[in-house]
């Protein structure tokens, strides 16, 4: 994603969140999931823009911390809202990231790479919250990688 893009769809996203921008859901997990995300992208192919909004973009609507259930949904519908051309995504692009990021907290496995690997990039930053990514709750073998998920775990309970 260019720089400027980055910055931009960033401006929009932060002016609604309603959540601590350094909380456990804001842009330091932001952060972390984009480089989980991309990292495992160069090894097994993921789509890499995709991966790079869903960090930015899946828990842009949270109204609270804890589980609030419709908060994928509220953001996937907050996707289609947002400008196409700010996305530059092509359809395929898009519809795997409105269902990356509608279905991101509800345990799912089964999914194209680059679904699975925003989920992973996701689960891999748990340890935030006093959760140990469990591998068999992975979707991809490269977030199962022990490599990766001890170095992925250091930075989330790093915080
Ligand atoms: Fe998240």
């Amino acid at each position: 994603m260019h720089p400027d893009t980055r910055r931009r769809l960033l401006q929009i996203v932060r002016r609604q969140f309603r959540l601590d921008w350094r909380g456990i859901h804001g842009g330091p997990h932001w952060a972390r999931v984009r480089w989980n995300g991309l990292t495992m992208a160069r090894m097994n192919g993921a789509r890499e823009d995709v991966v790079e909004l869903f960090a930015f973009l899946h828990d842009c609507q949270r109204w609270h911390d804890g589980r609030d259930r419709e908060h994928g949904a509220r953001a996937a519908d907050f996707v289609w809202g947002l400008d196409a051309g700010l996305l530059s995504l092509d359809r395929p692009g898009l519809e795997m990231l409105t269902y990356a990021v509608r279905y991101h907290s509800d345990g799912l496995l089964d999914a194209d790479v680059t679904v699975q690997t925003c989920w992973d990039s996701d689960r891999l930053d748990l340890g935030r919250v006093g959760i140990t990514p469990r591998p068999d709750r992975l979707c991809t073998e490269q977030a199962r990688d022990p490599s990766l998920l001890e170095r992925a775990y250091a930075r989330s309970v790093r915080r």
